[in-house]
């Protein structure tokens, strides 16, 4: 399988760059998948304008990064939490790849991470950062990995300073390998179960 990788942080030192640099580096090891990691820094976006698009088209940067996603079975992202949500980079990228067409998120298997020095691991963020991509078609895998306290979770050279952290990574990572890599989801077949549930109970 081909797995895009980012961390939607900016910052150099970023807990959620370490973390996703952990999962590239597991997914790696597995040995049989194909691992597309990238910087957040190489997409970067002016804010969605209705005016710019429709004179200068959409931003090169968004192309590039739609690219990445379409060329990907799986995407995994870890991203902070800012004021409880998805933070405005992201959104904001996530509105000009919708402008993209076909839209390159959909029916695109997701697996959404993050990290954040408070108790919570940034989840309830992440819990807002999923609207976007359903409504985009994504099917955002139902588990979450949240390294909470993460000012003190890794150690100099970037690894988990608890390796429970990385065994328990490692194991909803071959999770959602396996669920992103089963041919038929069932959210590909809800239409033709809805019709057949129709015809067994037509509406009188
Ligand atoms: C604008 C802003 C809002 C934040 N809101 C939250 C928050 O709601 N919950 C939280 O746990 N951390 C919050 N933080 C702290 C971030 O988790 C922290 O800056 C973290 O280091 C960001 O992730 P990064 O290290 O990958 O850049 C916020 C930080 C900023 C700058």
């Amino acid at each position: 399988m081909r797995i895009f990788l980012f961390a939607a942080s900016l910052r150099k030192d970023s807990y959620n760059k370490k973390l996703i640099r952990i999962a590239a580096d597991i997914v790696k090891k597995m040995g049989t998948h194909r691992v597309d990691l990238c910087e957040f820094n190489e997409f970067l976006l002016p804010l969605y304008d209705g005016d710019l698009e429709l004179q200068q088209g959409i931003p090169d940067a968004a192309n590039k990064l739609g690219e990445k996603i379409k060329e990907a079975d799986a995407v995994i992202i870890s991203s902070p939490e800012y004021n409880g949500s998805i933070p405005g980079t992201l959104k904001n990228a996530l509105d000009w790849i919708s402008r993209i067409k076909p839209v390159p998120l959909a029916k695109k298997q997701v697996f959404l991470i993050g990290a954040s020095p408070g108790k919570l691991g940034a989840v309830r963020g992440n819990l807002h950062t999923r609207v976007p991509f359903h409504i985009l078609g994504s099917h955002v895998f139902p588990d979450y990995f949240g390294v909470a306290l993460a000012d003190e979770a890794f150690d100099a050279k970037g690894n988990f300073k608890d390796s429970r952290q990385r065994d328990s990574l490692k194991k909803l990572l071959e999770s959602f390998i396996f669920y992103a890599g089963r041919k038929e989801t069932p959210f590909d077949r809800l239409d033709e179960f809805i019709d057949e549930q129709k015809g067994k109970n037509p509406s009188p």
